[in-house]
């Protein structure tokens, strides 16, 4: 780091406190941010079910015909831009403005088609720096003869590159462009409650997770029905993911760069989500069988069904059945967020079936999900919506040749068998290499049941003579046997329910002591079961 430099950044730190604040905050949540993508026990790319045919695509999610003309205009576009820069002296790239990149080309195609195709009126960006994309939605802007961009940008630390910013927006291009200098959440806020209502949205600015999440929660409530916003770099965190999942009728995609690294992925990531027009005009829905929100998962109707199902109504028993609808949840979520479209479901003792016709409405194009049982419990509803065969988990192979299924999800009634291990390995044969078995058990590690033992008593998971809970599981010994032993991929592990206090999803140091364990476990080889390999994968429409 050369003196010139330290002397430039210092004046501009002390100028500018507030800024200050914000870049260190920046290098902190960074950390963080690698912390949860290291956690995440798959790639972010397979996480966010990235796919590199975003154009056809979006073009979908727009519901605009592909091919689309305006594609062949945008080489043009691009290419101008990069030989201004260019003569400018000005190399375009990564890590071409301070340690930032220059916007991407795939990036920059996306927000050119959404500005042509929806002719925004107002357009709000973050991240300027040399003014690649703000020069594209200029150009698509002037070409649609309306429309105004007003760009958030917080200038480099080092002043030297001040004179740098926005150089690739020539003046003929600046009438429709208002430049506002400070960092978005200096900015964001005030600039988007002038605006009242604006049609896009664009992040490609700080991109930690906690800053991700404060501009588009800003920016989703000034959005406008059917409004877009397109972010960059989401490889860098888990935000854009639970933003999408986290309200219902988010319709998004995931894509790859072309021309940049990504932070833990080779290429870098970009995500677009569209606020769902439709949603806010149930008349004019189309029916979409494609997965419900999981916030829709306590809303769907097999959900609502298993309370009076498991209820037996005394207390103990309320709050018990608080923890497995919670479990449940979280195996419906499992699927929803893993599972790939068209995916073919196994139950393992799925009783009445509820529970298979709600993961089954996860999923994208679902097939007809199979249950195995030691008898046929199924209720008339999922008699009509399931395939069931029969089989003694004790001693007999599964029914089905080997790597036939996507997805097998065994929930609680492991503890029920005496020869668990074998049937567990028939779980595993049945999957194809890449396929999840999402897991359910009790935990005799469980703080009630260790409590239990203390005091001398019998821990609840495993019975004498009121029960059939004949096997007992303590989650870390159980998740080394399903590594070593099984060899199977640990994609996610989570506790769930401290009995009897709590049924919640419990913080990841407490997941050993929680009453019940979910294991999302991935067979090896073959290809991970994001989002997208088959047909549809890569347009979601979501929310958690
Ligand atoms: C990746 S660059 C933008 C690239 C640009 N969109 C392009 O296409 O060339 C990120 C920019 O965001 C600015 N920035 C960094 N932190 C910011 C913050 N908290 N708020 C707003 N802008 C920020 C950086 O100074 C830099 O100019
Ligand atoms: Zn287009």
């Amino acid at each position: 780091m050369n003196l010139g430099y330290t002397i430039r950044a210092s004046q501009v730190m002390v100028r500018h406190p507030v800024q200050g604040v914000e870049r260190v905050r920046g290098r902190i949540d960074r950390r963080r941010d690698l912390r949860d993508l290291a956690g995440l026990g798959t790639s972010v790319s397979d996480f966010y079910g990235a796919v590199a045919d975003w154009a056809p695509r979006l073009h979908a999610l727009l519901d605009l015909p592909w091919p689309c003309p305006a594609v062949a205009d945008f080489e043009r576009v691009w290419d101008g831009i990069v030989a201004d820069l260019s003569s400018a002296g000005v190399r375009v790239g990564i890590r071409s403005y301070g340690g930032w990149n220059d916007g991407d080309k795939a990036f920059a195609e996306a927000i050119w088609c959404i500005i042509l195709h929806r002719r925004p009126g107002k357009v709000v960006e973050t991240g300027v720096a040399h003014g690649l994309t703000t020069r594209v939605v200029l150009e698509a802007l002037e070409r649609n003869g309306c429309g105004h961009l007003w760009s958030i940008d917080l200038p480099a630390v080092d002043s030297a590159l001040h004179s740098e910013i926005g150089m690739a927006i020539p003046q003929h291009r600046r009438h429709r462009w208002t430049y506002v200098p400070g960092t978005a959440r200096q900015r964001l806020p005030a600039l988007l409650d002038k605006l009242t209502g604006i049609d896009v949205f664009i992040h490609d600015s700080l991109h930690t997770g906690r800053n991700q999440m404060f501009e588009l929660e800003s920016a989703w409530s000034a959005m406008r029905d059917g409004a877009v916003a397109v972010v960059d770099d989401i490889d860098h965190s888990l935000a854009f993911r639970t933003f999408v999942d986290r309200g219902e009728q988010r319709r998004w995609l995931a894509a790859r760069h072309v021309t940049g690294p990504g932070l833990a992925v080779e290429s870098g990531l970009w995500g677009l989500v569209v606020k769902d027009r439709e949603a806010l005009a149930p008349s004019r829905r189309r029916p979409r069988p494609g997965r419900a929100a999981v916030s829709d998962i306590r809303d769907n109707q097999h959900y609502r069904a298993l309370r009076p199902l498991m209820s037996t109504g005394t207390a103990r028993d309320t709050r018990h059945v608080r923890i497995e609808l919670a479990v449940t949840r979280e195996i419906a979520r499992a699927v929803r967020l893993r599972a790939p479209s068209g995916a073919r479901i196994l139950q393992i003792q799925a009783h009445h079936g509820q529970e298979t016709l709600l993961l089954r409405d996860q999923l994208d194009r679902p097939d007809r999900p199979v249950i195995y049982d030691q008898e046929d419990a199924r209720d008339a509803e999922a008699r009509a919506g399931t395939q069931f065969e029969q089989v003694d988990f004790e001693s007999a192979a599964f029914p089905a040749s080997g790597g036939v299924f996507d997805v097998v999800v065994w929930n609680r009634n492991l503890v029920t068998l005496k020869n668990a291990v074998p049937a567990l390995r028939e779980a595993r044969r049945v999957l194809r290499p890449g396929g999840l078995l999402v897991l359910a058990v009790p935990n005799l590690a469980a703080l009630h049941n260790r409590v239990l033992l203390l005091a001398g008593r019998q821990p609840t998971t495993l019975h004498i003579d009121n029960g059939d809970h004949v096997r007992g599981f303590a989650s870390g010994s159980m998740t080394r046997f399903l590594e070593r032993d099984l060899e199977f991929r640990v994609v996610q592990i989570t506790g769930v329910g401290i009995a009897p206090v709590t049924g919640a999803v419990l913080p990841r140091p407490f997941r050993g002591i929680g009453h019940t364990v979910v294991w999302v476990l991935q067979k090896p080889g073959g290809t991970t079961p994001g989002r997208s390999q088959p047909a549809t994968a890569g347009l979601h429409s979501a929310g958690v």
